[in-house]
């Protein structure tokens, strides 16, 4: 096992101590803490920060709370609900007005729609399955800031383990498959749970509300063009790219992404993921181009890439490294600093999830800093 120095962060505090990380979790997010520290260290208040796959947005979220401008882009529309949600918190009075005035509809809202699919039935009672259509058709999220802050909310508390949730019990950062999920039902006698959704957003606001110093901005798009971002407009630059096989982020937020009315096998198809290491650098070369257009001159690039291992799991590949030497370098970018190793612990380790035999974790995140060549 490599030993490594462990990194300035792992003596802060991983969420930063702040609450709006209960929103909603969101796999192979970024500890606050690492983020945090890159903007402290390359960028200053007022500066614009951008991170081109920023899941749930924590980028974006901790270079607002730190007085910069953040931006998030994803081609999952989970990722930009949560995105814009937590850098565009609207006021505690109007998001307790909004959810007030949607359970006074709900009472006279008249259900045509009386069915869903079998997946969906299976999981919540009829009574709680009431609630969520009702707030599934009701909610503005994509053009209302506070409808989407109550989406996000929704995501958040409907699947999981305690009474917060709306569910069986079952994991709340991703969901299991259809089938697994009918099989475990069945050989333990689950019995869905009658909550009430508007109770639980009440005490979720409660646990998770929480506003940045700055407002920033969310996009869905493709890492590759993000043509909302003008050319030379970016400070600083952190990001973690899709990296491993192992994560489906539409397939295990199925349950999610039916609330937002999206089809997860249909949206998988879209985000990028591969298992050839050559598709994978043609697929890093063109986002790291389109990092230079957005980049200023001089600013920095912060990239984490975890360790995998090879399909044929002979051996673990330094993927960051493979990435710099494939892509970044013959781009023009130098280092910054030498690339830093990060043991990942072992609670976020995305085998934990499925247990011992599933899949191979990351166990080490490499952080590359770069900027583009001076031209003398
Ligand atoms: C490692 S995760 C990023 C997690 C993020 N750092 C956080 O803190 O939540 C990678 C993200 O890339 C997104 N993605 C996959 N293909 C993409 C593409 N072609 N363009 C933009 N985003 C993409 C996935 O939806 C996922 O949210």
């Amino acid at each position: 096992m490599e030993q490594v120095e462990l990194p300035p962060w792992k003596n802060t505090s991983h969420n930063m101590g702040r609450s709006i990380y209960r929103l909603c979790g969101y796999m192979a997010m970024f500890p606050p803490n690492v983020p945090n520290h890159f903007i402290k260290k390359y960028s200053k208040k007022g500066d614009v920060v951008f991170d081109p796959f920023s899941g749930r947005g924590t980028t974006a979220i901790e270079a607002c709370f730190e007085g910069r401008i953040g931006i998030g882009n994803d081609k999952n529309p989970l990722a930009y609900v949560l995105t814009k949600a937590q850098t565009s918190v609207p006021s505690y009075k109007r998001i307790i007005k909004r959810i007030q005035d949607l359970e006074k509809d709900f009472l006279s809202w008249n259900d045509t729609k009386k069915a869903e699919p079998w997946e969906i039935e299976m999981i919540f009672h009829p009574h709680t399955l009431s609630h969520l259509r009702f707030l599934k058709t009701s909610l503005n999220w994509k053009s209302s800031s506070v409808d989407n802050f109550i989406m996000a909310m929704l995501l958040g508390i409907l699947h999981g383990r305690s009474e917060g949730y709306l569910s069986l019990p079952m994991p709340n950062t991703f969901s299991y498959s259809p089938n697994y999920i009918k099989g475990f039902v069945e050989k333990h006698n689950l019995i869905r749970p009658n909550r009430d959704a508007f109770e639980l957003l009440r005490r979720k606001l409660q646990r998770c509300y929480d506003k940045p110093i700055n407002k920033g901005k969310a996009y869905i798009g493709d890492a590759r063009k993000t043509s909302k971002i003008k050319d030379s407009s970016v400070d600083l630059i952190i990001t973690s790219p899709p990296y491993t096989r192992l994560i489906t982020y539409a397939k295990f937020n199925w349950i999610r992404l039916w609330a937002l009315g999206y089809d997860a096998k249909l949206l998988e198809k879209k985000l990028f993921t591969t298992s050839s290491q050559l598709k994978y650098y043609d697929f890093m070369k063109e986002v790291l181009r389109n990092c230079q257009r957005v980049l200023k001159k001089e600013a920095k690039l912060v990239l984490v890439i975890g360790d995998v291992q090879q399909k044929d799991k002979s051996k673990i590949v330094n993927l960051a490294e493979e990435v710099w030497m494939n892509c970044a370098q013959p781009l023009g970018f130098v280092k910054v600093e030498e690339t830093i190793a990060d043991p990942i612990s072992d609670d976020r380790k995305v085998t934990k999830m499925w247990g011992k035999t599933r899949g191979n974790a990351t166990k080490i995140d490499r952080i590359l800093v770069m900027k583009q060549k001076s031209i003398q």
